[in-house]
């Protein structure tokens, strides 16, 4: 059978994690890249030994070589520097910039056609970036935000209720940072309205405990930043393209109009399918969230502004 091609960029946890998803859920072929010669290859060659108990039918291979990623389906950047203890999302910016800027530089050639779904932090500040660089349509170009901020904080939410996260129904938008929005509006579990089920203090304490969520990994990690959790997001966005579900996810996508905002990439709830991002879905949000997008959506201006 032929698989489709993925190229995950960043041999790192997340990229290692993500690659090990899309083979276990046999998505498709898996090319993983990155600059330290020999750790894509070594993962890669480990990932294949699995696969005599595991069977799944994809294969993967590892390369410093961008030849090799030539014709790729779908491009996943998880390549930059992650936060440490005590930083924030957004000081990685000028470092991260940089390797977003080679990323593309090196793999937009061999795969002109292929749909980019960038992961590097500051993630909003990162697609736009991307964005005035490669002047890909904004169908072939998103972000995996707002997906990881909906898983934690619907286990924020579940935990909170004592059910099942997949009872819960409820999504983040925003920036993936400090201008996260967990929605309140219309979040339900098992189908009634989180404000009828919550006190307000809890909704305060977990809306609180999901913009914190990625922050507190770090902080327990010591090194490095979360990965379980964002590989299994990135893989929801992959499946999502690949078997063309136009499923709602929250993705880091163009808005034009969408929202009372214009030209900026943020994190919205978006239609993916096999034409990549196939639209936004404008949700009827409370004034006093859509204040929140707006602000959010001033924040990562001011960060690009600080960029060029
Ligand atoms: C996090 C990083 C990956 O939220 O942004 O864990």
């Amino acid at each position: 059978m032929a698989y489709p091609k993925v190229t995950v960029v960043g041999a790192g946890n997340v990229g290692a994690t993500t690659a090990e998803l899309i083979l276990l859920k046999g998505l498709a072929d898996v090319t993983l890249v990155d600059v330290v010669d020999g750790v894509p290859q070594g993962k890669a060659l480990d990932l294949m030994h699995m696969r005599s108990h595991e069977q799944f039918g994809p294969e993967v291979r590892g390369t410093s070589n961008y030849a090799e990623t030539a014709g790729s389906d779908l491009v996943v950047v998880t390549a930059g520097v992650p936060r440490k203890p005590g930083m924030t999302r957004e000081d990685l910016i000028d470092v991260n910039a940089g390797i977003v800027k080679a990323v593309l530089d090196a793999a937009l050639p061999t795969s002109p056609d292929a749909t980019f779904i960038f992961v590097t932090n500051p993630l909003d500040v990162m697609v736009n970036l991307a964005a005035h660089i490669s002047g890909l349509p904004k169908s072939r170009l998103m972000g995996m935000g707002g997906a990881l901020d909906t898983a934690r904080y619907k286990y924020a939410i579940a935990k909170a209720c004592q059910v099942e996260p997949s009872a819960v129904e409820a999504m983040v938008v925003g920036a993936h940072g400090q201008g996260m929005v967990p929605l309140v509006s219309n979040a339900k579990v098992a189908g009634k309205p989180l404000s009828e089920i919550l006190s307000p203090e809890q909704i305060t304490e977990v809306r609180a405990e999901t913009v914190a969520g990625g922050g507190q990994v770090v902080e327990l990690l010591k090194t490095g930043s979360a990965f379980y959790a964002p590989a299994a997001s990135i893989c929801q966005m992959v499946a999502a393209i690949l078997q063309d579900t136009k499923g709602t996810i929250s993705t880091c996508a163009k808005l034009e109009g969408e929202y009372g905002l214009d030209g900026l990439y943020m994190c919205v709830p978006c239609l993916l399918g096999a034409q990549g991002m196939e639209g936004v879905v404008e949700l009827n949000l409370a004034p006093d969230e859509l204040e929140q997008l707006k602000v959010a959506a001033t924040s990562i201006k001011g960060q690009l502004e600080g960029l060029a």
